[in-house]
């Protein structure tokens, strides 16, 4: 069985690796010709731990190609996966019409029998359309089965997650397909749940935006636990002793980003809405990360008696750590913020680069930590990179000219950092 990979994204070559590791014959496909040049080459245009070596060792193996011959591909291959984007509209509905060209070139192309996979973040129901798509583009009828198979993987520890996934989740009405992916995913050591197509649709949307929840949830808490002078990150510790709250997805901070929870409750408020029905709590939950870093953005201008003409740092630009991903993070809404204050801004980041579009007069970008507090008021931490946690803060403060440490991640010992001479303020942490 060999494996055709359509969309060499961020989930479609870390699932094509993947597969090539399990000891699959895979194939990226992509309409993007240097970025199919690139990774024949073992690059990768985008950052995430461990991926590159794997990229290398699978070219070597022989286990994984790419091209761009999409006739070729979809004729040698008998299982294909579509990986390819879903980008929110304007709207907030998500954006197929990749997932639609690709189903009817798919249709349009196929000679005998295959399994559509789709890994794609897509609306409840998809998956019986893209089986019309595909039967609407047929020149004769050739057999072929969709499944969903969701995708779980978190950026940042992508390789891990999908090495090791919590469950793997199968919607089929093929009992044919049902087999031939259990023997895909035979050598994981996870649960398998084998359901209908639509229900693992929503089972994806249902957990993004459940996690999404969390952490609206701890951080709308933390705004009152500010100003009750109650330590957020204590409270976490203590609800997530119980086991069926659990401690993950209780760090309060300055807002969820990244291309997958803000897209997809979206995209599952506008399913709700389609369907004229209201999902209150995940509308707040919106809501509440859109006003985030605003609200705690407001509570330090205070503490610094105002960002104006401040020289003020920004660390971390990605929305996470050990990923170069700017999407929906909260430091560009923070940076915005600032440049609306008349902040001076200087910005770090260990991998991602600040857009040519937001370098501006009042605002730089610097390779190390210490070029960037030069003379800075205040420094803002915006992503929880370990180059941070392990800087030395003692040698900073001389660099500095006011100590303000404004934690937006509460990943720093404010306490410490208090006996460095160091005014420091988390969220929800006074
Ligand atoms: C998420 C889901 O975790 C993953 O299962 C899905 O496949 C894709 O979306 P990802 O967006 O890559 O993964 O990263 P994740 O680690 O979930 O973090 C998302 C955002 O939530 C980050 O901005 C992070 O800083 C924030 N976060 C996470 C918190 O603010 N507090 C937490 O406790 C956890």
């Amino acid at each position: 069985m060999n494996i055709l990979i359509i969309g060499m994204g961020y989930v479609g070559v870390t699932t094509g690796l993947v597969f090539a590791e399990l000891g699959w014959k895979v194939t990226g496909l992509d309409t993007d010709a240097n970025k199919m040049k690139s990774l024949s080459e073992g690059r990768l245009s985008f950052y995430e731990p461990g991926l590159d070596s794997l990229l290398r060792k699978h070219l070597l193996t022989t286990n994984i190609q790419f091209t761009t011959d999409v006739e070729g591909a979809i004729h040698d291959n008998s299982i294909i996966f579509l990986c390819v984007g879903t980008p929110s509209d304007q709207d907030g509905s998500a954006d197929l019409r990749a997932v639609r060209i690709v189903s009817e070139r798919i249709g349009s192309t196929m000679k005998d029998y295959k399994l559509i996979v789709v890994k794609s973040t897509v609306p409840i129901g998809t998956n019986a359309n893209v089986t019309q798509w595909v039967k609407a583009s047929q020149t004769d009828s050739y057999p072929f089965d969709v499944v969903s198979n969701p995708e779980f993987l978190r950026e940042g520890s992508a390789l891990h997650d999908s090495l090791h996934p919590d469950r793997i989740i199968i919607g089929s009405t093929s009992e044919h397909a049902t087999q031939v992916m259990k023997a895909l995913y035979a050598q994981m050591n996870a649960p398998l749940l084998i359901t209908k197509p639509k229900t693992a649709e929503m089972i994806k949307y249902a957990s993004n935006a459940f996690l999404a929840t969390k952490i609206s949830y701890i951080n709308e808490l933390s705004r009152l636990c500010e100003s009750l002078e109650v330590n957020v990150t204590e409270v976490a510790k203590g609800m997530g002793l119980d086991h069926r709250i659990g401690p993950h997805f209780l760090r309060a901070g300055i807002g969820y980003g990244g291309s997958c929870f803000p897209k997809d409750s979206k995209a599952l408020l506008y399913t709700a809405k389609e369907n004229n029905m209201e999902l209150s709590i995940l509308e707040k939950v919106t809501q509440v990360n859109e006003t985030q870093s605003r609200h705690f953005l407001d509570v330090w201008e205070g503490q610094l008696g105002g960002f104006t003409q401040k020289t003020v740092a920004i660390l971390g630009l990605s929305f996470k750590p050990d990923t170069d991903d700017l999407r929906e993070a909260p430091s560009i809404s923070i940076l915005h913020q600032l440049m609306e204050k008349q902040a001076i801004v200087r910005v770090h980041d260990p991998v991602a680069k600040l857009p040519a579009s937001l370098l501006a007069e009042r605002v730089s970008q610097f390779d190390t930590v210490e070029e960037t507090l030069q003379q800075c008021d205040a420094v803002i931490l915006c992503s929880e990179w370990e180059t941070y946690i392990r800087a030395d803060w003692a040698h900073l403060r001389n660099v500095m000219n006011a100590g303000y440490i404004f934690d937006g991640r509460n990943m720093l010992n404010g306490e410490q950092l208090a006996t460095l001479g160091y005014h420091y303020y988390g969220i929800g942490n006074r």
